[in-house]
């Protein structure tokens, strides 16, 4: 990430000046800058430690220095006054200690309660998302859920910071398996360019239609013609094309609709010409590149040992075909900064090569660019096995999505909170818990890692999910209700109190961590691991509810109203 302006992040401010004082101490030294947050208050809020391994490299080098005083180098070389930070300690062990400045973080929270969230200022990027992704009449399965959770998640962050996201799923839509589609279409529904047919289980369709292809040579061969009908863009076989098409994303725009997902489909079928182009293209510029192998055309790309089918023997392409297109089109039409595609980690070696192509064609320059995978390991059932029904089917999601809505509802009801609640709010919350807990659980997770899916766990009020994360958001919203609230401009209050009063351990705290947002967002644009995120957030709540528990905030213990401002709280429980 290029950044032009860390905004308020302390973190990033630290890490620049130390680096920068590193460099100039002890030029060339190359050694990794290790800067952390403190675990005990006692020695600062944040502590580097970079000391050690300078004077151990020193060492190599033949130059005896203690710790203690590479850090006392290090310190003198730093600016003598930074604006956010109170003192600077260096223990003779080498450790640098660095305690921020209350004034200025009390300053910090006044203009973020009246101006806002301000996140860094970053260099407009356009980025493409590849995300969701599922294949035409094949349902979404829980996989494909993955994708779209953390896929969306990676998309709001980079549209909270400005960026120029495009939202794509590439679909597959394309491919021979449509003859035997269509083929049975035909027998199936006969009048289905007069009416949408209704074709509840898409599963059962395909599935049927692969064991006619299986065992009738008659039927594999009509499959065989609309493949070709359909290729040279026969009218009524791109209907019947269409048709499977319109019915599989109609009930995955059901899924997406629950969960409150955008998404523009760029699909395989969008690569048809483009892929022929492609082979054109790599023919002209790249002829070495391509070598013929039982009637295949097959590249080896720089340092892959399982090569790319770009044509099959019978003419026709694969998905390497359609992913080397799209790599092309992403890098040199969309002119895009960044491509990520959000796909399970099972894909990463189809990926790679594909990629590894794209550098050697030289569609883009790994320097400036990121083209890269976001992967994803499997969900798991109770067993640890992959996540199936008892009867060893995929999951549906629009079944699995109503589990979560129905256990949401009970747990609302057990909690005698549907007699607080009008029809409408309950509705809003059985949703919010439903639809928040599936997505929490997944980004919560590693997403490098398989997790388990348990809808007993994700459904908590205590740990690390989002029904705690709720509740502390509702209690916010409660505060804000108060009559005695309401009725305060928070912005004026705040102009006529210039500093607040932080000085109780659970407010401190809980500014601080409040003001390490921007933090956050540098880590996870960096890492696209969307976990740390909710390690931020859960941290934050946690923050939040000592703070609402230790602190007054609107009441007192009789029950009378005391304070008028949620953050006026300076007298303690
Ligand atoms: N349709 C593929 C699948 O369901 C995922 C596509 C991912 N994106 C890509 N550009 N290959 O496995």
């Amino acid at each position: 990430v290029t950044v032009e302006d860390y905004g308020s992040s302390i973190f990033g401010r630290l890490q620049s000046l130390f680096k920068k004082a590193i460099e100039d101490a002890f030029p060339g030294l190359d050694v990794p800058l290790l800067l952390a947050e403190t675990p005990n208050p006692q020695f600062g809020d944040y502590q580097c430690n970079s000391a050690m391994p300078i004077a151990a490299k020193l060492k190599a080098n033949k130059i005896n220095k203690r710790p203690g005083d590479v850090a006392k180098e290090i310190q003198a070389k730093l600016p003598t006054k930074i604006d956010f930070v109170e003192k600077i300690d260096v223990m003779p062990a080498g450790f640098i200690n660095i305690f921020l400045n209350t004034d200025y973080l009390r300053r910090q929270i006044s203009l973020l309660a009246s101006e806002g969230v301000k996140l860094p200022k970053l260099t407009r990027k356009r980025v493409l998302v590849d995300f969701s992704s599922p294949n035409i009449a094949k349902e979404m399965h829980v996989g494909h859920l993955r994708s779209t959770i953390i896929g969306d998640s990676i998309c709001r962050l980079f549209e909270a910071v400005g960026f120029d996201v495009l939202r794509v799923n590439h679909i597959g839509d394309w491919g021979t398996q449509f003859g035997m589609l269509i083929a049975h279409l035909y027998d199936r529904f006969p009048d289905f360019l007069k009416k949408l047919p209704d074709i509840s289980d898409l599963q059962a369709f395909y599935k049927e239609s692969k064991k006619r292809f299986d065992e009738d040579e008659q039927f594999k061969k009509r499959a065989y013609e609309y493949v070709v009908k359909l290729q040279s863009h026969d009218g009524d076989i791109v209907k019947a094309w269409n048709t499977i098409c319109d019915v599989s994303k109609k009930y995955n725009q059901i899924v997406y609709n629950y969960l409150d997902i955008k998404i523009k489909d760029v699909g395989e079928s969008f690569y048809q010409d483009k892929m022929i182009e492609l082979v054109k293209w790599v023919k002209t510029n790249k002829p070495d590149m391509l070598r013929e192998e039982d009637g295949r055309q097959i590249m080896f790309p720089t340092g892959c040992d399982i090569p790319l089918t770009v044509v099959k023997s019978d003419g026709g392409f694969t998905y390497d075909t359609s992913d080397l297109a799209a790599l092309k089109y992403r890098m040199l039409e969309e002119k895009c900064d960044w491509n990520i595609y959000v796909v399970d980690s099972g894909q990463s070696l189809h990926l790679e090569t594909v990629y590894a192509a794209g550098r050697d064609f030289g569609w883009y320059d790994e320097s400036i660019q990121r083209v890269e995978h976001v992967a994803f390991g499997l969900v798991l059932g109770d067993d640890k096995k992959k996540f199936k029904t008892r009867s060893g089917e995929t999951v549906r999601l629009l079944d699995l999505l109503s589990e979560g809505v129905k256990r949401a509802t009970e747990k609302l009801i057990e909690k005698g909170r549907e007699t607080a609640m009008s029809e409408e709010q309950l509705v809003a919350a059985r949703d919010a818990v439903a639809f928040g807990c599936v997505k929490y659980a997944d980004l919560s997770h590693t997403r490098t890692q398989d997790y388990v899916f348990s809808f007993d766990r994700m459904l908590e009020d205590r740990g690390n999910t989002a029904v705690y994360l709720l509740y502390a958001y509702t209690r916010i919203q409660s505060i804000f209700e108060k009559d005695e609230v309401k009725n305060v401009d928070l912005v004026k209050y705040i102009a006529s109190t210039p500093t607040l009063p932080l000085d109780h351990p659970g407010e401190f705290k809980l500014a601080k961590q409040l003001l390490k947002l921007s933090d956050c967002v540098l880590l996870v644009l960096d890492s696209l691991m969307l976990h740390q995120m909710c390690d931020y957030v859960y941290q934050l709540a946690t923050l939040f509810h000592d703070f609402y528990n230790e602190c007054y905030v609107i009441e007192n213990k009789e029950g009378g109203i005391k304070t008028i401002c949620p953050y006026a709280s300076s007298r303690f429980v």
